[in-house]
């Protein structure tokens, strides 16, 4: 399965903070925000993932990842020239899916939660059709909606509605079958002017192809839309990492962990990062994990 980060528009809900910096880039507790959705494909297993974003910002993820390699990953970048909409990453990335599956992350969606690695293991094996993951808000009509019947079949898929059918959110992690690069090029705009992600998974709906897992309450996923809950969500980081002593979307550890790095290589990440406590903590992981930790 081959993996695609859309990183791309203006972050115009959180301007002047994305004058000058991509949303994506910014800081969300002690990382850059880019870090926690890369984490969730890493843990997926996905190991040749696609970095898309405009044309300005592109150069600032390269200089921050790289080609990936000292993660054990491969890592290409593709601009996006104009934000058309979230199934434009299936137009722009055809050649890097080629005949594969393929997870689509958007750059700005952070989850959290006990067991995701399992969660994303069981649902990323053998795609067909499309996989999505449904949480519950308090806030639906600003998502994407998915309802469900009494034993968890997928009925409808709406856009933003004004009258949401239920409170389930549709995040922004989907999984496809290749066929959703067909799907994505055949697609019109909607009213909005927009090529809607909806439009492609109510395309699978209608082929009775269109999976929600569900993830629950026991679950995070975080909102980073405005500057009110980009803070929150670095305040939650923040707390649990200060109570835990863990770090949650640490990718050089998720790349010791998964296997994709030796603990020697993790080390010398954790070197070239520096004094920051950050860099102290992949330290301490590779010298523990390399102890048998
Ligand atoms: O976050 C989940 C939601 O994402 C889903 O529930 C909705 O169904 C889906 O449409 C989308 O809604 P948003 O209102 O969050 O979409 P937005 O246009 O804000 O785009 C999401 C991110 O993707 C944003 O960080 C910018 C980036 N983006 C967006 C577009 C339209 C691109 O990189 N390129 C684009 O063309």
């Amino acid at each position: 399965m081959k993996g695609i980060i859309l990183a791309g528009g203006s972050g115009t809900r959180l301007r002047p903070l994305t004058l000058g910096v991509s949303k994506q880039l910014l800081p969300v507790g002690d990382k850059p925000m880019i870090y926690y959705p890369l984490s969730v494909l890493m843990l997926t297993g996905i190991r040749d993932i696609l970095v898309i974003s405009t044309p300005v910002d592109l150069p600032q993820f390269q200089r921050l990842l790289g080609d990936g390699s000292q993660l054990g990953l491969s890592l290409t970048y593709r601009a996006q020239h104009r934000p058309v909409g979230l199934p434009d990453a299936f137009v722009v990335g055809a050649d890097h899916i080629g005949d594969d599956s393929v997870a689509l992350i958007l750059g700005d969606n952070i989850f959290h939660g006990h067991h995701f690695y399992s969660v994303l293991a069981e649902h990323s094996t053998d795609v067909r059709g499309c996989v999505l993951f449904g949480y519950p808000v308090h806030d639906p009509e600003r998502y994407g909606v998915g309802e469900v019947d009494a034993d968890g079949r997928l009925l409808s898929i709406e856009e933003k509605p004004e009258k949401p059918r239920s409170n389930t959110a549709i995040t922004g992690l989907y999984f496809y079958d290749n066929h959703v690069v067909d799907v994505a090029r055949n697609l019109r705009p909607s009213e909005r002017g927009e090529l809607e992600i909806t439009d492609v998974n109510r395309w699978y709906l209608e082929r009775d192809a269109a999976r929600l897992v569900n993830l629950g309450r026991g679950f995070a996923w975080l909102d980073t839309g405005t500057p009110e809950s980009l803070l929150q969500a670095g305040q939650y980081v923040g707390t649990l990492e200060a109570r835990q002593g863990v770090r949650i979307a640490c990718i050089e550890e998720v790349a010791l962990r998964m296997g994709y790095i030796d603990s020697d290589a993790c080390y010398r990440l954790g070197v070239r990062i520096g004094p920051s406590e950050y860099g102290a903590y992949v330290r301490t992981i590779a010298t523990e994990l390399a102890d048998g930790g």
